[in-house]
């Protein structure tokens, strides 16, 4: 499966889950995960929607490592923050016990984000979205 598209069937699944926790909040009218439904659907829909698309109209052919290990920290620490988020507004634990696993995943969803940027700016890997323009990857 090419890169944007394990992207885009992550982000789409993030969009069912986010959607979900909002028909359960306005349907029991407590909004106490309004926190965490907000970023199920923002940092998972659509930052994972951003990079699948950065991927299909921006990136050619990547350092395949690289390009696999931004996805991966951005699953894992998207994961993390989000399951830290649930519990933190569920009260499942308090916020001493969370605030590592909140951290780890606060730096690494940024870290995915850095990563991103780099493949973005590698000379000669990132294309122009314009079609016609001339591809530097083939230069
Ligand atoms: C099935 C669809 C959805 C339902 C039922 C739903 C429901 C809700 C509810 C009940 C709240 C809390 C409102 C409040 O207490 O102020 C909320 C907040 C929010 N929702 Fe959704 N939502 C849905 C889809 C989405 C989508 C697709 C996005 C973004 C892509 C989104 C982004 C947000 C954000 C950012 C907030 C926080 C707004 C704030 O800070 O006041 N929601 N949603
Ligand atoms: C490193 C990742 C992120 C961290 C650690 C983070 C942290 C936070 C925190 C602490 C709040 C305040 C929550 C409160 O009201 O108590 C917040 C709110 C918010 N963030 Fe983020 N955020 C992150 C990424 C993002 C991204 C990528 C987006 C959008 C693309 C986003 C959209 C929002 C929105 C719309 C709110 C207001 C809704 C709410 O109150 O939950 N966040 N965020």
């Amino acid at each position: 499966m090419d890169m944007s598209r394990r992207y885009l069937v992550w982000s789409l699944s993030y969009a069912a889950l986010g959607m979900a926790l909002g028909i359960y909040m306005a349907a029991s009218h407590n909004h106490g995960q309004l926190v965490t439904h907000a970023h199920v659907l923002m940092v998972g829909f659509v930052l994972s929607l951003v990079y699948g698309i950065i991927h299909r109209l921006w990136l050619d052919a990547p350092r395949r490592a690289v390009a696999m290990t931004q996805f991966v920290l951005h699953q894992l620490a998207a994961v993390a923050l989000l399951a830290g988020l649930f519990m933190l507004y569920g009260g499942k634990a308090g916020e001493e016990t969370l605030e590592p696993l909140l951290g780890i995943g606060s730096v690494g969803v940024l870290a995915g984000m850095l990563l991103m940027l780099y493949m973005v700016l590698r000379p000669g890997r990132a294309r122009s979205a314009e079609p016609g323009a001339p591809d530097q990857a083939a230069a």
